[in-house]
């Protein structure tokens, strides 16, 4: 262990409040906070700030205008351009003027449907400056889960472009947008499009604005000042699958959260003013917020925003060409990234003729990284691969090796250790903590670390259940164990949500939708073991009498859910059964689906209503494994 992580750890317990306030002091406030910690209120009681300021501002007043601040490398349209600090100031400040032009103010929120092009960043920023909230919506969601984000975030203006680009494919987004806000009960005043030349969008004014036209009317309005923030004012609302067919709006503050990860750039990863970083991940889930936007520009970081994918833009080399190129310092990728690249050049020539640059580690998080491809990439890059544990709802690792702190420590199998900030303790279904070695619900002790939210939006009352079980921790949905080194072990989640390719997942939510479906008596969907993507999901339905033909069935529960969800849900699998296993009590057994999907051996649990079921089902998937490939 290094002494430098024991000595971050260990202050963080002994004296919680130095160590956040001496972390605080890295940023510019406008109003030194008060107190550190707070119960009822929070972190950084009484201090006021503006997170875009601190990202953007700061550094040109400190001589940095000129420094890179932002890279966009889209093999997807075959553009590289370069935003300093000041120029990213003038783009971002001009969509701020933007939106004052349309009447946006502090507090009001702005949903963003876009894709992964600078003014994306640019407008989460441009809302960071003037206190609107802004609510960014991953492209993979289709129109009813824009709607339902809509209907929850209510925001006066929805900033869209015409286009996303995914692979080879063009995916138009306006006419999700359109679909999105017919669905929705709330109206929003103004939707602002930027027209991509790869599609452009038929615009519906008077609601419909262009992006570029807008900007030219703006083009002499003064570049709004920072607004004030109060440290626990909301900066952003970001959805995230919960155990409800509802999206939880975690709410992500000011203050906290620019503390928590500026400490992360400079303890973690190792990143500070002017070393370049990427994190290959979109701007829509939370890793592209932390780790593309905040994270990089408020340490005057170079951050490197990346529009392709690891495989096929144009191949698997793509993406040690782009940590060569930009001279990527740490890097941030899923697993099922590099599951993918692996595939397609398993003997990673692509890797060895481009080499990796300055490239000094790699980190892997959004879902289990699997020991193997752990070991792959850190034999053919010879470089410290890490893994390390988050969610949505903190905002920034929890479970690492501290890397900057000289923490070199690995497991194979294993997300590392505590961060500093974190206490985390394995408790059994008595609420007692568990012996090393034994699994039980993964559990952080309050408070959490700042940066992790404190409500949902709107103060829906998910986030106490987050705090139900085990009261004083909060539950993380996830099970794991320590090892006797005190290496953190996750096993899975203790709930229905899945990680499908990174992406964050609700079975519960695809099973209403497929239980909604004509001809359906009753489902069940789990994630199956999958070679890339980690997890896929698997529909199981029982038809009632009379319903359609099996196949047509299947393909009407996988349309519904591309439909109704996304094209992220990866529905591609789907089997007619003859009845799900249930136990006596009526709780449908879902381990013993997942493993007679996943091929594995099973037991027939003794609490099983009719030990005839498994075997049933197993014939069935076979019968119709054979007629769909017949
Ligand atoms: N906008 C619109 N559609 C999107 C989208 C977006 N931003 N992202 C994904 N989709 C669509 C895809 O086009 C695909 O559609 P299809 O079923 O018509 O092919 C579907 O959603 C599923 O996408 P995905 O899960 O990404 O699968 P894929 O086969 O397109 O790509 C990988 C597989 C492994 C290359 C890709 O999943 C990947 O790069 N994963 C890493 C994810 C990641 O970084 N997550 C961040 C967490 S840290
Ligand atoms: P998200 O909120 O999308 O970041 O997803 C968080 C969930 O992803 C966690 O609760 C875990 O179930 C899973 N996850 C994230 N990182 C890891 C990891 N390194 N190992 C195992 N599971 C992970």
């Amino acid at each position: 262990m290094s002494e430098a992580y024991q000595r971050a750890l260990n202050a963080s317990i002994a004296d919680r409040d130095a160590f956040w306030s001496e972390a605080a002091n890295a940023l510019d406030w406008i109003t030194p906070p008060q107190t550190v910690y707070d119960t009822k209120e929070g972190w950084f009681k009484g201090g006021t700030l503006n997170t875009a300021y601190n990202s953007l501002d700061r550094h040109i007043a400190a001589g940095r205008g000129d420094a890179v601040a932002l890279i966009y490398d889209s093999p997807a349209t075959g553009q590289i351009k370069q935003f300093t600090y000041s120029e990213l100031l003038e783009e971002s400040g001009r969509v701020a003027a933007m939106l004052r032009r349309l009447d946006v103010k502090k507090g009001d929120r702005v949903v963003l449907y876009m894709p992964m092009i600078p003014q994306t960043v640019f407008a989460m920023l441009a809302c960071a400056r003037i206190g609107a909230i802004h609510s960014v919506v991953f492209g993979g969601f289709a129109a009813l889960e824009l709607a339902k984000r809509i209907d929850d975030a209510a925001p006066d203006v929805i900033l869209a472009a015409s286009c996303g680009i995914e692979g080879s494919r063009v995916i138009e987004y306006k006419p999700m947008v359109d679909e999105a806000l017919e669905l929705a009960s709330h109206k929003v005043g103004h939707v602002v499009v930027f027209q991509r030349e790869a599609r452009r969008a038929e615009l519906h004014p008077p609601r419909d604005l262009d992006w570029e036209e807008l900007r030219a009317q703006s083009i002499n309005d003064p570049i709004p000042s920072p607004e004030t923030m109060a440290s626990g004012d909301p900066l952003y609302i970001l959805y995230t699958s919960g155990t409800t067919g509802t999206p939880k709006g975690v709410v992500r503050d000011n203050g906290s959260h620019a503390v928590a990860l500026t400490w992360s750039m400079a303890n973690i990863y190792g990143i500070g003013k002017g070393d370049p970083f990427w994190a290959a991940s979109d701007v829509g889930w939370v890793v592209g917020h932390s780790y593309i936007v905040y994270a990089p520009l408020l340490v005057g970081a170079t951050t490197v925003l990346f529009e392709g994918k690891p495989v096929g833009t144009p191949d698997p080399g793509t993406f040690w060409r782009t940590i060569v190129r930009h001279g990527v310092k740490s890097f941030f990728t899923a697993p099922t990234a590099i599951r993918a690249i692996r595939k397609e050049d398993p003997d990673a020539t692509f890797l060895r003729d481009i080499g990796t640059g300055d490239l000094r580690a790699i980190f892997l998080a959004g879902e289990r990284a699997d020991p193997d491809t752990i070991g792959w990439l850190e034999d053919k890059s010879g470089l410290p691969v890490i893994d390390h544990w988050w969610q949505t709802e903190l905002g920034w690792p929890a479970i690492a090796s501290c890397f900057a702190l000289g923490d070199l420590r690995r497991k194979r199998g294993s997300a590392g250790f505590p961060v500093p900030g974190y206490e985390f303790v394995v408790l059994g279904e008595d609420g007692q903590p568990v012996e090393t070695g034994e699994s039980g619900a993964i559990t952080i002790k309050e408070p959490l670390a700042p940066g992790a939210f404190r409500s949902l939006w709107n103060n829906k009352p998910g986030y106490d259940r987050n705090f139900a079980s085990f009261p004083g921790y909060y539950e993380t949905g996830d099970a794991g164990y320590f090892d006797d080194e005190g290496f953190l072990h996750i096993m899975g989640r203790t709930d229905d949500i899945i990680n499908v390719a990174g992406h964050r997942l609700s079975t519960g939510q695809m099973e209403q939708i497929v239980a909604e479906q004509d001809g359906i008596a009753e489902c069940a969907v789990i994630g199956a073991d999958d070679a890339i993507k980690g997890m896929i999901p698997v529909a199981f339905i029982v038809a009632r009498a009379g319903a359609a033909e099996p196949a047509v069935l299947v393909r009407q529960v996988i349309a519904a859910v591309r439909e109704e969800l996304g094209a992220v849900a990866a529905l591609k699998t789907a089997y007619v059964v003859p009845q799900l296993p249930k136990t006596r009590s009526g709780k449908i057994l879902r381990n013993l689906l997942r493993k007679i999907v996943n091929g594995e051996e099973y037991l027939i649990p003794a609490t099983i209503e009719d030990p005839a079921v498994p075997d049933l089902i197993r014939n069935a998937l076979a019968a119709q494994e054979t007629s769909a490939h017949g």
